[in-house]
């Protein structure tokens, strides 16, 4: 490693799919059937340090004041065997993480964190990827995690090659495309802590959904509506098809055996309250969608925000509500902090 940095930060955010990403066609090159759509939302974010120490006899990771085992470290080392792969070397990392929002709660910790984890690994490896490469390589860490490199409105992908190479995500629109759209996340209490991984309950899903091919046959006219929502600012038509496919995201995780519920009574409330809010107008002023998670993010205007935000906060289970917007991609952070 001679000549080359060991040491570097980078920072990512998390994503929120208007379009999800629900399947994999393969699974060690981690590439999905359906191509998705999402939001990089801002506040919220992992920044994440990784030093290559020749000193180290294994790798190391810190995530906050905890040592992740098992599953998280294994997947942290399987990223960075990767990363070793690319720069030809076989030294081990320290690697620290910190999230400013509670990870595994459905806030997206694994899009951020593998994201961050992509971009600061592949520094210190002393590797010059361009965009397209490092989303294919944080790819490979978390699906989701390809989308949070980019700022604002990112298309991630499916592509039809078998290796993969045309596998990657790709900004649509900048974060300032519009300037009146926010995203109001509605913390629930007592959310779950994920045990299974979205990659894993997937399959499940591919295996076992009869409503999954049906899904799978929409998402492309989705994908298009919704691109055409956000090119003309068309506020009723995104609220709507962003509904319509979190509505199908749920069927397919429902019908799946097992079955995969990912919500509490709380989460439901939310969205009962926005089509409730919706009906009363006639017109769609806000959409809900969520992921493999329990809090319900809620995209509306900023004309709307106060009254809708004030009306989500009051529901029962609600714990607060904040509020979000499209917010910037991942960068380099070029200090180690100790
Ligand atoms: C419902 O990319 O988080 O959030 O590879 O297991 O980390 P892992 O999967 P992940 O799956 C995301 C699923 C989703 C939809 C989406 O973000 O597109």
């Amino acid at each position: 490693m001679t000549g080359r940095p060991s040491e570097a930060g980078y920072e990512a955010a998390p994503n929120i799919a208007l379009v999800k990403y629900w399947g994999v066609r393969d699974e060690d090159l981690g590439l999905p059937y359906n191509s998705s759509l999402s939001v990089t939302l801002n506040h919220l974010r992992t920044r994440t340090w990784v030093k290559f120490d020749p000193k180290l006899t294994e790798d190391k990771f810190v995530l906050g004041r905890t040592e992740p085992t098992g599953g998280p470290l294994r997947a942290v080392v399987e990223f960075l065997d990767e990363v070793r792969a690319l720069a030809r070397f076989e030294t081990h990392a320290l690697v620290r993480s910190e999230n400013n929002f509670q990870t595994a709660s459905g806030l997206a910790s694994s899009a951020s964190g593998f994201a961050a984890l992509a971009g600061a690994a592949s520094l210190a490896a002393g590797l010059r990827l361009s965009p397209t490469a490092l989303s294919r390589l944080a790819r490979l860490g978390s699906g989701s995690a390809c989308r949070s490199l980019f700022g604002g409105f990112v298309e991630w992908r499916a592509g039809t090659r078998a290796d993969g190479r045309d596998c990657y995500a790709r900004p649509l629109f900048p974060p300032r495309h519009w300037p009146g759209l926010v995203d109001l996340v509605a913390i629930v209490k007592d959310a779950p802590e994920k045990t299974v991984r979205s990659s894993v309950a997937m399959q499940l899903t591919v295996a076992t959904s009869p409503e999954y091919a049906r899904r799978l046959k929409e998402v492309p006219v989705r994908i298009r509506a919704i691109k055409r929502a956000l090119a003309a600012r068309d506020a009723a038509a995104l609220f709507d098809r962003t509904m319509e496919e979190c509505d199908s995201f749920r069927l397919v995780c429902e019908t799946t055996t097992p079955k995969l519920d990912y919500l509490v009574p709380a989460s439901r409330r939310v969205l009962t309250e926005v089509r409730a809010a919706n009906d009363e107008r006639g017109t769609p002023i806000a959409g809900y969608t969520h992921d493999a998670g329990a809090h319900v993010h809620v995209f509306t205007t900023t004309t709307e925000m106060v009254r809708l935000r004030r009306r989500l906060a009051s529901l029962p289970g609600v714990e607060k509500v904040l509020v979000v917007s499209p917010g910037p991609g991942g960068h380099d952070l070029r200090r180690w902090v100790h």
